[in-house]
């Protein structure tokens, strides 16, 4: 079961107008998407996104009795501006993303995302994507590989489990979760392998983002979105790893903040403003109670902002 993170929240900072426009933009299993249904009405519209298309019937089902109009669309949400174009609604009151992927995924041994089974090594959310994990660990350089455990991973011992990983591959033994598992387990000392969280967590994370290119060009994709916001509607994105809520910020920052190159004779050397197009409604972003944590563990590293589009 997924329990949708922080929705109290989200719902009080998005407040939806009943009879109003909302996006989500990773419907997932559809936990925020009915609170914002409901809030909806009748009268009102959800666009419902996903890129994982398994996820989509998901939701579709969770959701078929629903109050309001329910658009579902398979797509990667940094084609919102497309998405909404072709449906066609120009502008809207509500967008949230909740950011990652959701324990129904991970909980499918089929999809390779989970060290707890052996399955092929596939993790991607977008089936129709023709990289899976295999694919790309079968071609890594050793580098690119530390890279990526590093930055996607914050994994401290990257050096020697990349050297595991492609010392397996090379054998030819790279082929399974429980092969990028006990890789991990070959490369990190007993001694340090840690009691609370899975040793090899944070390898399978990195090369989940790696191979769905989780972290590419999400600050312009989020300065889109803020852009098919109507005037006073409200975004809102839960980020789960430092590198997303980063990306969330600085996003919310420029629009916030908006100068542009100086142009022209007599404004050389001076930075015009622009108005701002959004209002920071978070400055520091919300993070869940003790009390949801306890609840839902998934909820833990969650870090909630949220902006208003003023202009
Ligand atoms: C944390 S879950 C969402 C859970 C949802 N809020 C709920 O209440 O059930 C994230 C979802 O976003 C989807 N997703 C991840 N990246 C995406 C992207 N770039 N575009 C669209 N969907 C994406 C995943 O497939 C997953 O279903």
């Amino acid at each position: 079961m997924h329990k949708p993170v922080m929705v109290r929240e989200v719902m009080e900072l998005l407040n939806p107008p009943a009879g109003g426009v909302a996006v989500d933009a990773t419907v997932g299993a559809g936990g925020h998407a009915r609170a914002l249904a409901e809030r909806l009405g009748a009268e009102g519209t959800l666009i419902a996104l996903d890129r994982d298309a398994t996820m989509l019937e998901l939701a579709q089902q969770n959701l078929a009795d629903a109050p309001c109009m329910i658009h579902f669309v398979h797509a990667d949400y940094r084609n919102l501006p497309e998405v909404l174009h072709e449906l066609p609604i120009e502008q809207v009151d509500a967008i949230l993303v909740d950011m990652g992927v959701s324990s129904v995924q991970l909980d499918d041994p089929e999809r390779g995302l989970a060290f707890r089974y052996d399955a092929p090594l596939d993790m991607r959310l977008d089936r129709e994507q023709p990289t899976t994990a295999y694919h790309l660990l079968q071609r890594i350089k050793l580098n690119d590989l530390i890279r990526i455990l590093r930055e996607y991973g914050g994994e401290h011992w990257a050096k020697p489990i990349a050297r595991a990983i492609i010392r397996r591959r090379d054998q030819g033994r790279m082929n399974t979760t429980g092969d990028l598992a006990a890789a991990v387990l070959e490369a990190v000392p007993k001694k340090f392998q840690e009691k609370r969280i899975h040793p090899a967590t944070r390898t399978f994370q990195a090369i989940r983002i790696a191979v769905n290119r989780e972290l590419d060009d999400l600050q312009p994709a989020f300065e889109a979105m803020a852009g098919c916001l109507k005037v006073g509607g409200v975004m809102c994105v839960l980020a789960y790893h430092s590198l997303e809520d980063r990306a969330v910020k600085h996003a919310f920052r420029n629009l916030a903040q908006r100068t542009r190159e100086p142009t022209g004779v007599g404004g050389v050397g001076k930075e015009q403003p622009l108005t701002p197009l959004l209002e920071v409604l978070t400055p520091k972003p919300l993070e869940p109670s003790e009390a949801e944590i306890q609840d839902n563990p998934r909820a833990r590293s969650a870090k909630l902002r949220a902006a208003r589009r003023v202009a």
